[in-house]
């Protein structure tokens, strides 16, 4: 598709308004390279709240509402509930508007076709954003691992506990699609917040060529199942191996300015190791990066290590490649459904007892 950039300010339009909206509108404020000129949330509550930010900005029940105004619409961040995501964005497109939209992408494969079905066909761009790709301790322990300084990289592993104590407030109604999911088999934390990790290892080490998984389940409440314990290990095209252990522990308190999830990324070298201590909370409160070699421990202290701040720039990134095209999107819809082929693999894999899968040969 040819991607003509905008030679003037780009207007958007915020579709639903709820809890990560505090976060994914950071990108805006401030920013010259971008005009928000409409706010779309059936709420009439969050309606009202958030157009305290946008003054000039007009507020709508629905996307589609906004279609049929005449307001004219370049970009939909697009912030809805999950299940909403594949119908919801496939209109946006044929709408005419490029799309932003919060992962994960959609449920299966056919939702993910039918997504880039429809930016194709109106010549429009999809990018699921993708956050963590913007966290800067995530940055610098890729450069790290490129450097050398750690040696060949060996493998890494990922780690992830969820926590039932601490955080920000989500309101229950954040929460109510989240046990849509649960329902289709698609878990909060291998499949909402491990969109991430997966992403991660993806943009880390390549595609990968082989998933194993043992995916858990913890009842916590009447229909509320959490996909813990879980284990997942995968080999990518380039020979390297990863492992990402999933654990639950529900009366565990972690501080956090946002959820409660105490992550660790860790790369082996023949020489060395690089460790990201944190990212959304922080569980560990020492500096976010620290990099062992030759016998010596390193430690970045002045890393922006604000998990918002991933928001902030990942927006900004977005913003801007309207403005000028440059750079990867970080990620594309096509890179996108490689994280979606990532997760369903692990689900085959964990269905057919840990058996090896590709994640290119699902259908
Ligand atoms: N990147 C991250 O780390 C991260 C973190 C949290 C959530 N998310 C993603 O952000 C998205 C939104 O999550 P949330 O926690 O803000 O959910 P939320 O439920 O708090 O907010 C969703 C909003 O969409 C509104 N809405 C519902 N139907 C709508 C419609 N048809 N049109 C317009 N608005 C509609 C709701 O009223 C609500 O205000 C999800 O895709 C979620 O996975 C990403």
């Amino acid at each position: 598709m040819s991607f003509v950039p905008y030679d003037r300010p780009v207007r958007a339009a915020f579709i639903g308004l709820g809890r990560i909206y505090d976060l994914n509108v950071r990108a805006y404020a401030g920013n010259p390279d971008v005009e928000v000129v409409a706010l779309v949330d059936p709420d009439e509550e969050r309606r009202a709240q958030r157009q305290a930010d946008w003054p000039a900005a007009r507020v709508f029940a629905s996307a589609a509402e906004l279609a049929a105004s005449g307001i004219g619409v370049d970009t939909a961040e697009v912030l809805l509930p999950i299940p909403l995501h594949a119908d919801g964005v496939t209109d946006m497109l044929s709408f005419g508007w490029h799309v932003n939209m919060q992962k994960p992408m959609c449920n299966d494969l056919a939702e993910a076709r039918r997504m880039l079905e429809a930016a194709q066909a109106n010549g429009r761009v999809l990018r699921v954003m993708e956050n963590y790709l913007f966290y800067e301790p995530l940055r610098t322990l890729k450069a790290v691992a490129e450097s050398g300084e750690i040696g060949e990289v060996s493998g890494y592993h990922m780690k992830m506990v969820g926590t039932g104590q601490g955080g920000w407030e989500v309101p229950v109604s954040s929460f109510l699609p989240q046990l849509e999911q649960m329902q289709r088999g698609r878990g909060i934390l291998v499949f909402d917040d491990g969109w991430h990790k997966l992403s991660t290892a993806l943009w880390l080490f390549g595609p990968v060529r082989e998933v194993r998984a043992w995916i858990g389940n913890t009842p916590v409440g009447p229909g509320v199942d959490i996909d813990a314990p879980a284990t997942i290990v995968w080999e990518h095209d380039n020979g390297v191996r990863g492992v990402w252990d999933i654990t639950l522990a529900m009366d565990m308190y972690l501080r956090s300015d946002y959820y409660t999830n105490d992550e660790r990324w860790e790369i082996t070298g023949t020489k060395g190791y690089a460790r990201v201590n944190r990212c959304t909370g922080r569980g560990i409160q020492q500096p976010s990066l620290e990099v062992y070699a030759g016998g010596v421990l390193r430690a970045y202290h002045a890393l922006d290590d604000d998990w918002a701040s991933s928001f902030r720039d990942s927006g900004r990134h977005w913003l801007r490649w309207l403005r000028t095209g440059d750079g990867p999107l970080l990620w594309s819809g096509e890179e996108a459904v490689d994280v979606l082929r990532f997760a369903l693999a692990a689900y085959a894999s964990s269905a057919a007892g840990g058996a090896g899968v590709h994640p290119g040969q699902l259908g």
